[in-house]
């Protein structure tokens, strides 16, 4: 294989950058040339390219979001879409496409692989860490840092006015940034969707506590939770405490930005090399996961159909430590 294609798709991650470098390192290293495509699969169906060599890629390590950029393309989501990005790869002269992104980008890249025989090769990158058959996504850690630094501030606001803060986090369906964020920031509720939320459960613990003179408090509320986000639950539960004053706090896309932890740039650094190598091994539709702390190949498929799942020690570790 001479020569790859690569772009980064959906939702920018902490950590995207450090993986397009070992993906243009590790090629240059084994004399391959690397296209690199703007704006995932947008910039791909406008021939909207750059040639990459390992000098173009320095400096940027450090750096969140994407300087390939990125976005979600609903022309892609179409046969023809795929059929007219096909054609453009073959004129390039490209032999494989590495796709660094989440599921949505993945089920694109499996379709284009099956539709028109180019391989592909994912690598996982999404705050939300819910694709199967790998422990971490890049940019996951990084954005539970960034929600727990938030949460540590809020909470000393609620603890200096005796408040009770909503705090939603982002995770689209998935519940594993709420629950980490939870853990680590020692949060008194986590609310996600993977379990069903009682809010009336919630309420009565509330309501012990503040017999036992509690006076503030902080609910992490997943974006995705049956309830609602968080300012229909502070609702809810504020018609319970007339007394006591409610926050609502959405984190939003700040949990998004900002520059990689150490953990994701290691991370990417290993995901994107051993994308490079899975490409040239002749290997095709996989996503390249972490488990156990070595590299899997997950074939695409499984990493997108099956939603990552929810660890019950940690459920229980929120309950006994709230
Ligand atoms: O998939 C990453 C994510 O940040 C989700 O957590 C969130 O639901 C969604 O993307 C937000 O998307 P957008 O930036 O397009 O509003």
């Amino acid at each position: 294989m001479k020569k790859i294609g690569l772009i980064t798709s959906g939702g920018d991650a902490p950590g995207m950058n450090a993986c397009i470098r070992a993906v243009v390192r590790t090629a240059s290293l084994n004399d391959m040339e690397v296209t690199g495509f703007y704006r995932g699969y947008e910039g791909l169906l406008e021939n909207d390219n750059v040639g990459l060599t390992r000098y173009d890629v320095r400096n940027i390590i450090h750096r969140g979001g994407t300087f390939l950029k990125t976005a979600r393309s609903s022309e892609f989501r179409t046969k023809d879409g795929r059929s007219k990005a096909s054609s453009i790869i073959k004129s390039h002269g490209i032999e494989g496409l590495i796709v660094i992104g989440g599921d949505g980008s993945f089920m694109g890249a499996n379709l284009i692989s099956m539709e028109h025989g180019i391989p592909v090769i994912g690598c996982p990158g999404t705050i939300d860490n819910d694709l199967f058959g790998t422990d971490y996504t890049i940019g996951y850690q990084t954005a539970v840092d960034t929600a727990i630094g938030a949460v540590d501030n809020i909470r000393d606001t609620a603890a200096s006015h005796n408040r009770l803060f909503f705090v939603e986090v982002m995770g689209r369906d998935a519940g594993l940034i709420a629950l980490r964020t939870g853990i680590a920031a020692g949060a008194e509720g986590v609310l996600i969707p993977e379990t069903p939320t009682d809010l009336n459960r919630l309420v009565n613990y509330l309501k012990t506590d503040f017999k036992k003179k509690r006076r503030s408090g902080i609910i992490i509320v997943a974006e995705g939770d049956s309830e609602g986000g968080a300012y229909e639950v502070a609702k809810k539960v504020q018609n319970e405490f007339p007394n006591w004053e409610t926050k609502v706090t959405v984190l939003g896309h700040i949990q998004r930005g900002g520059k990689p932890n150490g953990f994701d740039r290691i991370l990417a650094s290993r995901m994107g090399h051993g994308a490079v190598l899975a490409l040239r091994e002749g290997r095709n539709r996989e996503m390249i996961g972490i488990s156990g702390g070595q590299l899997v190949h997950v074939p695409l498929d499984h990493a997108i159909k099956h939603n990552a799942t929810i660890s019950p020690y940690l459920l229980e570790l929120v309950e006994a430590l709230s």
